[in-house]
């Protein structure tokens, strides 16, 4: 993940200027005055000429696009029995924990023990509610009441984040204390001291590989602080919610440590549950899904989940392993996908730096994996941004989404999702956003200027 342009501004006497800081050296150039107001009038003009093409594109969810899912088709038939070699026969109820050849696929995939994983359905999403939602109902083993009956629950929530962790803790009133994320992970110093006082913070998000959105990749050290930091409550769990595992666009992807094998080392086994699916791998709405944990934690999970049903989709994990085989077959698979994605995200750097990157007004990350590219505007400008690119017809994900109760304190940052749209759609689109940006941060810095 790369940092381009780090906007920084200085308020003179009677000017503003918009200072562009690369993070690889200490250049800078200017935008104000006149060359401000010229630029402003131009990106207006050519915004304007966009918008009269009544444009309808859709930047705003995460999604594969068509031709993605397709690469996965080799599901519908790649099995002919739904009787495993070993006559487990999928058709029919029981086997709560998932079948072994699946277990065994995707811990590799999650990077934990066989043991230590169960299979689901579709959607992560589904466990990760399911695991707060068991939480408050009847507490986790180690609670002293169900969270239900404690008068403050909170949860860490790193920002910017993935809104859907915060639409769960808004649901059932638990509070979202938020932390800044920084290039290696969240702020520790931060996490550490948060969670050494307060024993009502009882869980904490982080998505620990290529982040929605901000594409960080936890460091080591950030791994290993996580698995070892004193914590107040004793129930206290980490929501590793790994949904890009495997979804890498580069071909050094970094090494992400386990955090499953750091918590065993720290004497925590308990603390962190990790979560996974193949939504973004083979089918994002008949995919399956994983989770991982500690024995007791485990245990509780499955308690829970016997009064949920009799058992899970056995066949479709049968056909995602006949599908794969083993890892490298999920690997080549998913380098198909970086293949047809990465231009995509190419054509959004193509044209932030074509329009943006001699004016200070924005910076953005280049991440090596995920869906994701995160976008932080000037100061005050995001929803701004966000309301002129839907009039001329682009539909971005709305500006506050990646924070909590859907609002960024600084309205500076928007979530852009290149994947679902086509090569072209995205360039057309990446274009309006770009102009957006130089308006919106342009005219208030002339309005500023001009006060
Ligand atoms: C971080 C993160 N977790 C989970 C999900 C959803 O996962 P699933 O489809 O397995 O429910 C998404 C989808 O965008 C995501 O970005």
């Amino acid at each position: 993940m790369i940092v381009r342009f780090k906007p920084v501004l200085e308020i003179g006497a009677g000017t503003m200027q918009a200072q562009i800081k690369t993070t690889e050296n200490t250049e800078t150039d200017t935008l104000s005055g006149r060359s401000l107001s010229e630029r402003v009038a131009g990106a207006r003009k050519r915004y304007e000429e966009l918008k009269a093409l009544a444009l309808s594109l859709d930047m705003s969810r995460g999604k594969p696009a068509p031709e993605q899912l397709d690469l996965s088709d080799g599901l519908l038939n790649c099995i002919s029995s739904g009787v495993t070699d070993n006559g487990l026969d999928c058709r029919n109820y029981g086997g709560l924990e998932g079948i072994p050849s699946a277990r065994a696929l995707f811990a590799e995939f999650l990077d934990v023990p066989q043991e230590a994983v169960l299979i689901g359905g579709n959607s992560s999403l589904w466990l990760m509610h399911n695991t707060i939602a068991h939480a408050l109902s009847h507490g986790f083993v180690e609670s002293p009441s169900p969270w239900s009956r404690m008068e403050t629950v909170k949860s860490l929530c790193p920002v910017p984040g993935y809104d859907r962790h915060f639409k769960i803790c808004e649901h059932y009133g638990i509070e979202m204390v938020p932390v800044a994320m920084d290039d290696d992970g969240p702020d520790m110093d931060e996490v550490e001291r948060l969670l050494a006082e307060d024993e009502t913070i009882r869980s904490m998000w982080i998505v620990p590989r290529y982040g929605n959105p901000t594409g960080v990749t936890l460091s080591d050290s950030v791994v290993e602080r996580l698995a070892r930091m004193e914590v107040k409550a004793a129930d206290f769990k980490i929501i590793y919610d790994d949904a890009y595992a495997v979804h890498h666009l580069d071909d050094s992807p970094p090494k992400l440590k386990s955090i499953f094998q750091s918590c065993i080392d720290a004497g925590n086994p308990e603390r962190a549950v990790l979560f996974g699916s193949t939504s973004k791998v083979t089918y994002a709405g008949a995919g399956i899904s994983m989770m991982a944990g500690g024995p007791k934690f485990l245990d509780w999970m499955k308690a829970h989940m016997q009064i949920q049903h009799i058992g899970p989709d056995k066949v479709n994990m049968l056909r995602h392993v006949e599908f794969f085989k083993d890892m490298v077959g999920v690997t080549d698979h998913m380098k198909k996908h970086a293949a047809l994605i990465r231009p995509k995200f190419e054509a959004v750097y193509q044209a932030f730096e074509s329009e943006l990157s001699d004016t200070g007004f924005a910076s953005w990350t280049e991440p090596k994996g995920g869906y994701f590219i995160s976008l932080d505007t000037l100061e005050g400008c995001a929803k701004r941004v966000v309301a002129l690119a839907k009039e001329a017809g682009v539909t971005l994900t709305g500006a506050g989404a990646t924070f909590p109760h859907g609002k960024d304190p600084l309205d500076r940052n928007i979530r852009i999702a290149p994947t679902f749209p086509s090569l072209e759609d995205v360039q057309q689109a990446m274009q309006v956003v770009a102009l957006c940006v130089t308006i919106a941060c342009g005219e208030k810095l002339l309005s500023e200027e001009s006060q």
